[in-house]
């Protein structure tokens, strides 16, 4: 692997930052500053460091991405754009995928990674991934509703949502929804449970991870080394 792509895979930095910091020697390979940004390493072998930190490799790749309006939480589709579609190619394998879904109207983070085994601990249903949403709904939600919400509403196919959270801005017509569930829709038909409507929806956190403000409508960016230790300790 090229040394500037391992700086950026591992989420140490940017590969323009890479590219600038090896021109600077700030980055050395098994105790050599490292002349060029194209230099192949082994990235199994070689101790690479970077400012003078040294940077552990990790088999899996972890993007953060804010999702755009439009666009489907899928690996491929016939039709629509995914999110998959919005990685440029030399960043995306055929083993990654969103780990959890947004609806097509949907906004915000998502996580898209090729380590399945964490997926799948971080979206099995006794894990109870705290999911926190920015919303916008048609009609205010007055005290009662808002009970009635935190407590667990049954939705129109019977189901029984667990208890959840829901901060209110003053004008009660939005704020932060938490849930501990991701079923199919389930803030939609939550408000919908409340003869309201959503008219707005956006994750802003997924487990320990916040969208990065930084990121606009469609951008993404690797996960740093900090923010993958807290996932995968969010995972035990
Ligand atoms: N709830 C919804 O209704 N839609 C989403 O995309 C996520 C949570």
């Amino acid at each position: 692997m090229r040394l500037d792509k391992f700086l950026s895979v591992t989420g140490t930095c940017s590969r323009t930052d890479a590219k600038r910091a090896i021109r600077a020697k700030g980055v050395s390979v098994n105790g050599c500053v490292a002349k060029s940004s194209d230099v192949q390493i082994d990235e199994e072998r070689d101790e690479i460091t970077y400012l003078g930190r040294v940077i552990v490799y990790r088999k899996f790749n972890y993007i953060m991405l804010n999702k755009p309006e439009g666009v489907v939480s899928a690996t491929e589709d016939g039709r629509e754009r995914t999110v998959l579609d919005l990685l440029p190619s030399g960043v995306r394998n055929d083993r990654m995928f969103p780990c959890g879904r947004l609806d097509k109207n949907t906004l915000g983070l998502i996580l898209i990674t090729d380590n399945g085994e964490l997926a799948h601990k971080l979206l099995a249903p006794k894990s109870h991934v705290d999911k926190k949403y920015r919303f916008k709904s048609r009609d205010a939600i007055d005290p009662e509703d808002a009970m009635r919400f935190e407590g667990g509403l049954t939705l129109e196919d019977g189901y029984v949502t667990l208890p959840a959270k829901i901060e209110l801005d003053g004008d009660r017509m939005g704020g932060v929804i938490t849930l501990r569930e991701g079923k199919y829709h389930q803030i939609k038909r939550m408000l919908e449970a409340l003869d309201n409507k959503i008219t707005y929806l956006e994750r802003i956190s997924f487990g320990p991870l916040t969208l990065d403000p930084a990121l606009e409508r469609g951008e993404w960016r690797y996960l740093s080394e900090e923010e993958q230790n807290a996932l995968e300790s969010h995972a035990k």
